[in-house]
């Protein structure tokens, strides 16, 4: 590979979901991924690296938020010995339980899931900005929201407030790094409904916890949830143009 221009590209919660399907659709020549989960993502590795892509994996619970930066220092060190033209970082890993209103659930629980969906995209972003700062290459960063940034939804207290201080943290990053010698472009980005282990955790929840359940329901019948593989197509082609809308807070809609 012609290392300026190699593409490295860091995606949270790879083993599954959209995550899953992004790594997919930025696999190929030219590209190192580097998949941060839970789970055993091996066989996932494999399968990417049929596609051409090299493929590196970070087994970790990002909720360990004191070892955030240490790991992001490990990934720095391997990205930097390949001297690449681009690197990015998409915050995707999340959660969306525990759902009920605020007051009724366990507080780890419901620390956990403001810890997975505001403090680790946050952190991480944080030590990305901080690796990278006097490296040339291209540098962006995808946050993952949702439309419960901007619409409150009964039983979804933490995880519509955790998007909606993403968002204004990815504003605020975009006019600061503006103003630096080798910026970071960073926006965030709501797929919509689409239809990962997510969507079925809502589905199954109680009408007392989620009174909107039904509708969610019913637009999985009616075949009206998206598809992740399509979405992560676009998204996966968003992230390399030429003219990266950094600061904007972009849905699906706009791709
Ligand atoms: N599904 C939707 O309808 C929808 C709508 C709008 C926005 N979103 C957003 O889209 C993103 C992806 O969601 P999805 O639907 O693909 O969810 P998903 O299928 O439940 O996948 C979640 C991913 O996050 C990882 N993850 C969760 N907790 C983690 C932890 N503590 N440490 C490391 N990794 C962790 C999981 O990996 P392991 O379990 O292996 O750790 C998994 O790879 C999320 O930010 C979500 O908020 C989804």
């Amino acid at each position: 590979m012609a290392e300026d221009r190699v593409k490295q590209i860091i995606i949270t919660g790879a083993s599954r979901g959209f995550g899953r399907d992004l790594a997919f659709h930025l696999a190929g020549g030219d590209t190192i991924l580097h998949l941060i989960a839970r789970s055993d993502m091996s066989e996932l590795a494999q399968e990417l690296e049929t596609r051409g892509a090299v493929v590196r994996i970070w087994q970790q619970d990002l909720t360990q938020t004191g070892s955030l930066d240490k790991l992001m220092g490990e990934i720095a060190k391997d990205i930097a010995s390949g001297s690449p033209g681009f690197i990015g970082l998409v915050n995707n890993a999340g959660m969306i339980e525990p759902v009920g209103p605020a007051g009724k659930y366990d507080f780890q629980a419901y620390k956990k899931n403001l810890e997975i969906n505001f403090m680790v995209p946050l952190l991480l972003t944080h030590a990305f900005i901080q690796q990278f700062r006097v490296s040339r290459a291209v540098k962006r960063v995808i946050m993952i929201s949702s439309g419960a940034a901007s619409k409150p939804y009964h039983g979804w207290s933490h995880y519509g407030s955790t998007k909606a201080g993403v968002e204004m943290f990815a504003r605020t990053v975009s006019i600061e790094q503006e103003k630096t010698d080798h910026p970071v472009q960073i926006l965030t980005f709501n797929p919509g409904r689409i239809g990962t282990d997510m969507q079925k955790i809502i589905r199954e929840t109680s009408r007392e916890d989620f009174p909107m359940v039904d509708d969610f329901i019913s637009a999985w019948e009616d075949g009206e949830i998206g598809k992740s593989e399509e979405i992560a197509a676009k998204l996966a082609k968003m992230m390399l143009i030429e003219h990266f809308p950094s600061g904007e807070s972009l849905s699906v809609r706009d791709l």
